[in-house]
């Protein structure tokens, strides 16, 4: 069984063909919308989008060698996202099914982010840390839900470090030589300027962090609230993620989205699970940041377990918790 997913919840447009069978990712296509300056403008983004799907389509195919109709079904992510942006990848999915006369089938964007970590990284039963841009959620599988045991209250870790180097000048792009720019800048700081720390049970609040943040570059060195901004906000996760270890008894964790790839917090995390004597596996950089492959492999999955949507009811769902799916392989 093979089939094509789409990703379009964001800034990036990508595409994954996913088979049942090893290697399971045939192809891991994508573009990722750069703003010149400023955040996202979601019509901007789908713009974007909708430029680069008809490439991206052919050359996922290509790539894995498979033509569209011998795919088993159309998976997409239909949230949650930016409305306009998530329009653009469902029109394209909505247009392949119909056209080729394939199951279409709705994919939640976090739970994609899971799996695709679950396979990756052969993890068993692990405590999961979804770090992204849009999410902060501390989450384990259990009774066909991923259950959600702590969050972040407000933004999430991945936009509040986004926005904190895009105000003080340093950014876009986020990410340079591989290396995010909090991080570029964070090294060349080492004293510790006092920032809130909000820790509720699992819980973490972050939107206070980055106006302090922000407050403290007009009388700190910057390279300093880098420094201190990073560690403090990396420790709040820590503290949450060690209290949830100790709640579940779990015996590894796994660290899936877009911060993922934070060496940095890798460090910490190495600590944890030394300390916690627990395994850590982290999801590898092509498949920790948005991508097409996430949302072909979750699809599958959902395939074989008989979830397909009708077109008329395929609408888009900007708000969907990865608590709300039904998980009928766990
Ligand atoms: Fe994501």
């Amino acid at each position: 069984m093979k089939v094509l997913g789409i990703e379009s919840t964001a800034h990036t447009f990508g595409v994954g063909i996913a088979c049942d069978e090893e290697p399971y990712i045939l192809s891991n296509v994508k573009d990722t919308f750069v703003p010149k300056e400023g955040g996202m403008k979601p019509g901007e983004v789908a713009r974007h989008h909708s430029e680069v799907a008809p490439d991206i389509v052919v050359d996922a195919l290509s790539k894995a060698g498979v033509t569209i109709s011998s795919v088993d079904g159309i998976a997409i992510s239909l949230g949650p996202g930016l409305g306009p942006v998530l329009r653009v990848g469902a029109t394209v999915a909505r247009a392949l099914a119909l056209k080729y006369r394939k199951p279409l089938i709705p994919v939640n964007h976090g739970i994609g982010h899971i799996e695709i970590g679950r396979l990756t990284t052969e993890s068993n039963d692990p405590l999961i840390l979804y770090l992204s841009g849009g999410n902060t959620i501390i989450t384990v599988l259990r009774e066909r839900r991923y259950r959600i045991l702590g969050e972040t209250l407000d933004i999430a870790l991945g936009n509040m470090i986004d926005v904190f180097v895009r105000e003080v000048g340093l950014a876009p792009p986020y990410v340079k030589a591989g290396k995010h720019m909090i991080d570029v800048c964070a090294e060349k700081g080492s004293e510790l300027v006092e920032l809130p720390y909000v820790v509720k049970g699992q819980d973490m609040s972050f939107s206070g962090l980055l106006t302090a943040a922000l407050r403290a570059t007009k009388n700190h060195n910057l390279n300093d609230v880098c420094f201190s901004l990073r560690e403090i906000a990396f420790d709040m996760l820590i503290e949450a993620s060690e209290r949830a270890l100790s709640l579940t008894g779990k015996r590894e964790i796994l660290v899936v989205g877009g911060v993922a790839a934070s060496q940095s917090l890798k460090e910490k995390l190495d600590v944890l699970s030394e300390e916690r004597d627990v395994i850590l596996k982290i999801v590898s950089p092509e498949f920790a940041g948005d991508n097409g492959a996430m949302i072909a492999y979750a699809g599958l999955l959902l395939l074989k377990h008989g979830v397909r949507i009708n077109i008329e009811e395929s609408y888009v769902r900007p708000r969907w918790r990865i608590e709300e799916v039904d998980i009928p392989w766990s």
